[in-house]
């Protein structure tokens, strides 16, 4: 009978090893056995962006790139999607399983009362300029939050920790609220712990002179299906950096203030303002053919197509394009969309983005209707941040549990010089003269 095993033959010394496959996968360190003598360090593996290294075990979201599906704990993301809240599927995220009545009413209520910001972080936020990025005002106000609650130092009380986590998803809005109230001059709003998680956003970002703000309930549910839609991704780039800043047992805060970091990466979580970029480039339907021709030459990038793991249509793009309509019912179309579309029908049918597997991903058709809903581009990545801060600590906690986790410390393959002997100052020919000899 065929067994779970690898047999290399290591052709240096004609030695044949015997390693275990579990789950798909060898372990690298079972490599380690391997050398050609007692001095040797052993093989390593080399795969630079870990094209092909799992990292941990987890049970938190499942990716099939090749057919296109994406679950949380289990549950396809259409469903959660159609039939969940935000909040809902937060709590999924975090206790792996969906709250009942009872638990959700808790976990609401429980959110909705840490949503108020410190006076202290209300005040470093007035600090910034009035043109701060928000998502440098979101990352550097939620490191600050390090400084006000120092109990997040004892990670591995479950309680504590439990109490930083609804910090952190109840703030998240009231920092983005206030990032977006700052670029626009606006006083900041504080929150309604008698409206939803959506809706207080929504309120705080928008409420005028009325005496309270009442949300348009086609564009919360919008919000909110999009928030569900960016709530976690596996070990995506902002995940791993999660995972890595966590692993040194560094606060809640701290950390997650280095995800969001990594989110704001334009190849990562900043892509959906670049696609708003790349829209406004192209001006208008008729200059796509041009524009798709330049990335085919290799000059720049098609962004919000393509992925790591999707080598087919993103579900979370699909979902978003039907929600795109019924924005739009409430708020008007937007003229970009046609734009995108044509990108999406040219791209679709064109070998160089085939052969590649490009498809759209989450990104390509969010910011479209973020701007429909009145978001200027740099609130994109923002808007991303926020579900996802749900998603990051469920990545966290989940390597904290982890028995077979401890700091993240990855190998290198050295390509520098040998031992060199020291050279005093006035002994030290420049690098070109000694070139030139
Ligand atoms: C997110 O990981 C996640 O799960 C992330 C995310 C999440 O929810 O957390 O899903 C969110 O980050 C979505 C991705 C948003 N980024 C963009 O839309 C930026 C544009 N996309 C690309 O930069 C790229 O597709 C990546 C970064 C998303 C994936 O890059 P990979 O897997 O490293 O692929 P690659 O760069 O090795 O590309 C393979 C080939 C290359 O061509 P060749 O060298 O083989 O000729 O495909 C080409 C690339 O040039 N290519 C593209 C392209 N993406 C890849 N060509 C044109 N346009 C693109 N968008």
């Amino acid at each position: 009978m065929a067994q779970d095993t690898l047999t290399i033959i290591d052709n240096r010394t004609q030695q044949t090893y015997t390693l275990p496959i579990e789950n798909g996968a060898i372990r690298a360190m079972d490599l380690r056995q391997i050398k050609t003598g007692p001095d040797d360090f052993g093989l390593m593996t080399y795969d630079p962006a870990f094209m092909n290294t799992a990292s941990c075990r987890s049970s938190i979201t499942f990716i099939d790139g090749e057919r296109g599906i994406l679950r949380y704990r289990g549950y396809p993301i259409e469903a959660l999607a159609a039939q969940c809240t935000f909040l809902e599927v937060a709590y999924l995220l975090l206790f792996g399983e969906l709250p009942t009545e009872a638990e959700l009413t808790r976990w609401a209520s429980e959110i909705a009362h840490h949503t108020v910001l410190h006076t202290a972080i209300e005040k470093f936020m007035e600090g910034f300029r009035y043109n701060a990025h928000p998502m440098g005002m979101l990352v550097s106000t939620v490191a600050a939050l390090s400084s006000v609650y120092p109990e997040a130092n004892d990670i591995h009380d479950p309680e504590n920790r439990l109490h930083q986590i609804v910090r952190l998803i109840a703030k998240a809005p009231s920092i983005a609220a206030i990032a977006y109230r700052h670029s626009k001059g606006f006083p900041c709003v504080h929150p309604d712990s008698e409206l939803g998680y959506t809706e207080n956003f929504m309120s705080m970002l928008w409420k005028m002179a009325e005496p309270k703000y009442v949300a348009n309930p086609v564009l919360a549910r919008a919000l909110d299906t999009l928030f569900i839609l960016h709530a976690d991704h596996e070990q995506n780039c902002s995940a791993n950096a999660m995972r890595s800043v966590g692993s040194a047992h560094t606060d809640p805060y701290l950390t997650t203030a280095a995800a969001a970091a990594a989110l704001a990466g334009p190849l990562h979580g900043g892509a959906n303002e670049a696609v708003l970029q790349m829209l406004d480039e192209i001006g208008a339907k008729q200059n796509v053919p041009a524009y798709v021709k330049k990335v085919k030459a290799g000059h720049g990038k098609l962004m919000g197509f393509g992925h790591r793991v999707y080598k087919n249509y993103d579900p979370r793009a699909k979902i978003i394009k039907q929600t795109a309509e019924q924005v739009f019912e409430v708020t008007g179309r937007n003229a970009k969309l046609d734009i995108a579309l044509e990108l999406e029908r040219i791209a679709l049918e064109d070998d160089y983005f085939i052969k590649r597997k490009l498809y759209p991903n989450v990104d390509f058709y969010s910011g479209i209707i973020y701007q429909a809903m009145g978001f200027t581009p740099k609130m994109f990545t923002v808007l991303f941040a926020i579900p996802r801060v749900a998603g990051w600590l469920a990545q966290w906690q989940e390597m904290l549990n982890d028995p077979e986790q401890k700091i993240a410390r990855p190998r290198q393959i050295w390509t520098g010089p040998e031992v060199r002997e020291f050279a005093p100052l006035n002994k030290r020919a420049s690098a070109a003269s000694s070139r030139e000899t």
